[in-house]
């Protein structure tokens, strides 16, 4: 007999090809979801994959900013979010306003948004970046000063590689803010063999104390490439579904138990089924914010080659 996930697999495929809707799901959701999924990626590859697609409905299996990414890069698609209620709360943690005292505090700086921002933010800023462009995308511009939003350790992680001012928010992500310096010592001591992998949305001290630091999707090429046979992994434990599953002969550990973002975990296979069945909830963006949000988006993907 069938089990209830090789039920939804199947009842997911029949209607995708009713509604010639394409799955993403970013490398943080949920075993099932991923296994669902057309394409699996970091922002950077899922807003790329949004604004390329032909397909004339996109589930964006992720959190709120990302499928608004894809409303705002495809806004003749329709984008559906399968769990409305998944958001991101470093995203919400610079506001439209406080951003516009920031611009008025440093008028010549570029403003940078991280793409975990609102679509509101995105069109009061000058361009965007992913984990995976954001050093190459602030080296790319004219402007001697940068005002970042929200995170304050990509922030961090971006100032160590640039000539430029970069004036910081003080965002960070609830999830990875949690490891601490000596959670990268205690699991060194563990595990003396392993490479140590964090996202840079880590504090600086644990990105100084680690190997190398990659967006999601940079952790799991380094994972394919490198000979190293024991890897410690700083981030969200989605990873390890696709980590594990592309090399079976290698050992994967997490820096810190408490490495679970619980927004991206609301997205099941029942909400991706219920999505599909009634092509809702979806995701649009008014066109006066939707229009200067798509020239930050657009300039990232022009700047970016990542
Ligand atoms: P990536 O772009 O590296 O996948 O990161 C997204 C994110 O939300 C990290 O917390
Ligand atoms: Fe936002 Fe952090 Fe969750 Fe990524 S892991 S979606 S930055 S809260």
């Amino acid at each position: 007999m069938k089990e209830d996930k090789d039920l939804l697999l199947d009842r997911v495929r029949e209607l995708q090809k009713e509604t010639k809707a394409v799955i993403l799901a970013h490398n943080y959701q949920v075993d099932e979801v991923q296994e669902a999924a057309d394409f699996v990626g970091d922002s950077f590859d899922l807003s790329r994959t949004a604004a390329r697609t032909e397909a004339p409905v996109i589930v964006f299996c992720g959190v709120h900013f990302m499928a608004e990414s894809a409303a705002i890069l495809a806004p003749e698609k329709t984008i559906l979010l399968p769990e409305i209620t998944a958001g991101c709360p470093m995203a919400d943690m610079v506001t439209v306003e406080g951003l516009r005292e920031k611009k008025m505090q440093y008028p010549e700086a570029a403003v940078v948004a991280y793409v975990n921002s609102s679509a509101a933010v995105k069109a009061e800023s000058d361009i965007c970046v992913t984990s995976s462009n954001a050093v190459q995308v602030v080296n790319s511009l004219e402007a001697e000063e940068v005002i970042f939003v929200p995170d304050q350790n990509l922030g961090n992680y971006v100032a160590e590689r640039t000539d430029k001012k970069m004036i910081l928010w003080d965002g960070y992500c609830l999830t990875h803010h949690r490891i601490r310096y000596e959670d990268v010592l205690k699991a060194r001591e563990a595990q003396p063999d392993a490479l140590v992998l964090v996202h840079p949305e880590c504090r600086r001290e644990v990105v100084q104390a680690a190997d190398h630091t990659f967006s999601t999707s940079g952790i799991l090429r380094f994972a394919r490439e490198t000979e190293a046979k024991s890897l410690i992994v700083g981030t969200e434990m989605g990873i390890l579904y696709r980590l594990r599953r592309e090399n079976p002969d290698k050992e994967f550990f997490l820096l810190h138990p408490g490495l679970i973002c619980p927004n991206m975990k609301y997205t099941t296979l029942p909400h991706v089924v219920r999505a599909l069945e009634t092509l809702s909830p979806r995701i649009t963006v008014s066109e006066n914010i939707r229009v200067p949000a798509q020239r930050a988006l657009e300039r990232m993907l022009a700047a970016a080659v990542a």
